[in-house]
């Protein structure tokens, strides 16, 4: 079978690594045939590694859009707020869309790509990996099944590791509200997509606690400079010293992300110059390092669900209480144990069941590869009804998480009957 052509917006890390590495190791799925990169040496290695042809290759993906459909997919992958445009644009030329999360930095601008989506008749598919794991798919295919009957609770813990926060909610990308968005959207939008995919059910009301508690002025070391490499006192303690986490042998994410040139010079020069050379504790971010959130679903089932930036590793938990049974997983070990409750068997007994799911290659614990296939599978199947509703969980997850961040914001419990009823108005859909 011919591959689909695409074309790509925003040839950084995920354009590059996530999308263009699935495109050139499933060469009869995709083949990218254009790209639009303002950084002239990530464009330049975008076309090389996909022989795009310089007219092929544009500066901006508003310019690549000028362009009419070029290929019948379209993958955006640029920063947060750079997705409703583009997003919006190409689906009125026609193009079945790829978008990353998150999909937008308000509740209504969500709804309007929806709604584009809608009228356009165009799939739109948001790139949340986690659903395509097939440790969630064996969850959600367990719970499908009945094994633990009706779901009571969902108990969800995100722990982003000590290093991955730092570098992306303190120096890097996602550390500012305004220019990407609070840390439930933009690191938790997937989780919170997860509660509602599996819940399969709509939130009634939401509150939420958490804020900056680690990450600030006061807690630096003593006299430790704005940068790392201007003398720190504290070189030899200091967990996010910065040349140790990126100017040692490792080159691949995150250290990728401060240079595209990986030679020892060019990441010194970036730790000297750019963002990811400043001291965690006299950085300009604002996001929360820790946050919990806790919603009722329509049906009475409840979920909880904390995120901290304090964890050693990056992991994910998750359990789920229900009428027959419970179940508990852990992401990063692919392990998922059933328990069901059985009339008359004292509880050391019960029975166990351990499920390893396969994990196939690509980031995201296979996600990455599972949410590209999947979305090649539903243009080739023209599935639009399935894509609709895959749409419709993905926003309401985004709703979830934007209320969330109000009621944390604001100490107030949110109603998201009010919260849904304001933002559709808002929207003018
Ligand atoms: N789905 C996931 O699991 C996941 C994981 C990480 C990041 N993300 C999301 O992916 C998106 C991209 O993140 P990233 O880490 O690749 O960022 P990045 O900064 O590495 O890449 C974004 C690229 O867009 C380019 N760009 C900027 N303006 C442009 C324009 N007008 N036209 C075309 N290109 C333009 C930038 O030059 C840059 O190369 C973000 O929204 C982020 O939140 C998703």
């Amino acid at each position: 079978m011919a591959p689909l052509e695409a074309v790509l917006i925003g040839a950084g890390e995920r354009g590059t690594f996530g999308v263009g590495a699935f495109a050139l190791a499933h060469p009869q799925d995709l083949k990218f045939t254009a790209v639009a990169e303002p950084d002239a040496a990530r464009r330049e290695r975008f076309a090389a590694w996909h022989g795009i042809p310089p007219e092929r290759c544009f500066a901006t993906g508003t310019e690549l859009l000028a362009q009419g459909r070029l290929a019948p997919l379209c993958f955006i992958e640029t920063l947060d707020r750079d997705h409703v445009e583009p997003g919006t644009r190409a689906m009125e030329l026609g193009y079945d869309v790829f978008l990353e999360k998150p999909m937008a930095e308000s509740p209504e601008k969500v709804l309007q790509l929806q709604a584009t989506a809608e009228a356009t008749g165009r799939i739109l598919q948001i790139c949340h990996p986690l659903r395509y794991t097939p440790f969630y798919m064996r969850v959600k295919e367990l719970l499908g099944q009945g094994r633990i009957g009706a779901i009571r609770s969902l108990s969800m813990t995100e722990s982003v590791g000590y290093w991955h926060y730092s570098h992306s909610y303190v120096r890097g990308n996602w550390r500012r509200q305004d220019e990407s968005g609070p840390l439930i959207l933009t690191k938790c939008c997937h989780d919170m997509d997860i509660a509602a995919w599996l819940a399969d059910d709509e939130v009634e009301s939401v509150v939420s606690l958490g804020g900056r508690i680690h990450f600030r002025e006061e807690n630096a070391p003593a006299g430790a400079p704005a940068r790392c490499l201007d003398g720190c006192p504290a070189e030899e303690t200091c967990a996010f010293f910065a040349p140790r986490m990126y100017l040692g042998a490792r080159t691949g994410w995150p250290v990728s992300v401060i240079s595209t040139d990986s030679s020892l010079e060019a990441r010194r020069r970036a730790l000297e110059q750019g963002p990811y050379g400043r001291c965690v504790y006299h950085c300009d971010n604002d996001v929360a390092d820790h946050q919990s959130v806790s919603a009722r679903f329509r049906g009475g089932a409840v979920l909880d669900f904390t995120v901290r930036a304090n964890s050693h590793d990056c992991y994910r938990t998750i359990r789920i209480a229900g009428s027959e049974g419970e179940l508990a997983g852990h992401l990063e070990r692919n392990e998922i144990t059933v328990r069901r409750f059985t009339a008359g068997i004292p509880e050391e007994e019960y029975r166990v069941e351990v499920h390893r799911p396969f994990i196939e290659a690509g980031g995201h614990s296979g996600g990455d590869t599972g949410v590209a296939r999947h979305f090649v599978d539903l243009v080739r199947r023209g599935d639009r009804a399935s894509a609709a509703r895959s749409l419709a969980i993905a926003v309401e997850g985004h709703l979830l998480a934007f209320a969330a961040e109000e009621a944390r914001a604001t100490g107030s419990a949110m109603d998201m009957t009010t919260f849904r009823s304001n933002a559709t108005k808002a929207s003018g859909v």
